[in-house]
């Protein structure tokens, strides 16, 4: 089997998809148009196989990007959305029946969270919040309709570190679905299918684009949950853009060499501000003081670019001195492009239901990007004076 580095650069680059190109062309298409009776019943018999059938089922671009994810992931088969929460949303309606239960955890990206609320609760689908270090004690929650048990680690913002196989060995022998973001990991730091994961959601927006320029989703499915999946995800109308598909393919070739420089730029900074004083504490998954840590060290085979920290100091003013100041940080509310992005979270508490936040003064969160490290270190320490200088 080939090394991660050279995956990046094969995967999907199938022949049937290039056609002697090295990377597969932008096919546009609704319809696809057949020449004999015979050509248009092979094509609807094999219309889930990679044939092309109609738009929506996919030209080549996206049978190639499709390869290429399951390829990364280590999945049986791969489906793309308009976005990261598309994926989501779609994956989890393909496996849930009015009446169903879902354990979601507690610290969830805010969209997903607010799927539960606002659409899964109409359909009359119960949601229970649950620790995100809960391990194998998710046992007690799981109710005889639970369906899905929904992870997502390192959790958003606060970033704790799940015991992905402990949850999954517990939510199998209930015969739940056991359903992951694994937008962090990206499929290139943890390997979902080897730790019990049945359907893997990325937002590809981040690292798998990683260039701010396109929005897609993927959800990523073992062998016994992918046939589901695929039917459920067509027949709810979801597909992508070849074109943003294509821009995603190009962005995989240079995953590995992007991630790289995101983590060794990112722990060099998060190693700079924990001797800051204007720092309570770094919430990385590579540092003893996140948690679930030790979950990162035996699971994931590395980080990126996207961490937090909490402020050991600052009111509103401090706070907005910093953050109008930056230079490469700009806020925004994405993360896993190029370039440097910086958010401040006040509220921590008000989005989790059964955790409590135990810090006083505000959450970072940085997404380290390509920049010099040193510049970037330069403009935070900058913003940390402007802090200091409005207290
Ligand atoms: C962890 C995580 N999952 C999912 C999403 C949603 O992705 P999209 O913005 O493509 O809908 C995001 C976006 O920020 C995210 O951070």
């Amino acid at each position: 089997m080939s090394k991660k580095e050279t995956v990046y650069v094969s995967a999907g680059r199938k022949p049937q998809w290039t056609r002697g190109l090295v990377n597969p062309p932008v096919e546009r298409a609704s319809t696809v148009v057949f020449d004999s009776v015979e050509q248009m019943k092979h094509a609807v018999a094999n219309k889930s196989k990679q044939v092309l059938y109609y738009g929506r089922r996919g030209t080549t671009t996206n049978f190639a990007f499709c390869d290429a994810m399951a390829e990364i992931e280590g999945g049986a088969g791969c489906y793309v959305y308009p976005s990261g929460t598309a994926a989501i949303t779609t994956a989890m309606l393909a496996f849930l029946k009015s009446g169903d239960h879902v354990l979601m955890v507690d610290n969830a990206y805010e969209p997903t969270r607010a799927f539960c609320q606002n659409v899964l609760k109409g359909f009359n689908i119960d949601v229970t919040y649950y620790d995100p270090l809960i391990g194998a004690g998710i046992e007690a929650l799981i109710q005889e309709n639970t369906k899905i048990v929904f992870l997502e680690s390192p959790g958003s913002l606060t970033m704790e570190v799940q015991d992905v196989p402990a949850i999954a060995e517990v939510a199998h022998k209930h015969n739940c679905v056991v359903m992951l973001d694994n937008t962090w990991g990206a499929g290139v730091n943890f390997k979902p299918f080897d730790y019990g994961v049945d359907v893997s959601v990325q937002a590809a927006t981040k690292y798998i684009v990683g260039h701010s320029d396109v929005m897609l989703g993927t959800a990523t499915a073992n062998e016994k949950h992918w046939p589901v999946l695929r039917e459920k995800s067509y027949t709810l109308g979801m597909c992508a853009s070849p074109d943003d598909l294509y821009l995603a393919m190009r962005g995989i070739r240079t995953l590995g060499v992007r991630l790289q420089q995101h983590q060794e730029s990112a722990l060099k900074i998060a190693r700079w501000l924990e001797s800051r004083e204007e720092v309570e504490t770094i919430l990385h998954p590579a540092f003893s003081s996140c948690p679930g840590h030790e979950m990162f060290t035996r699971d994931f085979t590395g980080s990126n670019g996207l961490f937090s920290f909490v402020l050991s100091k600052g009111n509103q003013a401090g706070i907005t001195a910093m953050l109008d100041g930056m230079s490469h940080f700009k806020m925004g509310y994405s993360w896993g492009g190029f370039e440097s992005l910086i958010l401040a979270v006040n509220s921590v508490q008000s989005m989790r239901t059964v955790t409590t936040w135990p810090y006083e003064h505000a959450l970072i969160r940085l997404h380290v990007g390509l920049e010099n490290v040193d510049d970037l270190i330069a403009d935070l320490s900058a913003g940390f004076d402007r802090l200091n200088a409005a207290l």
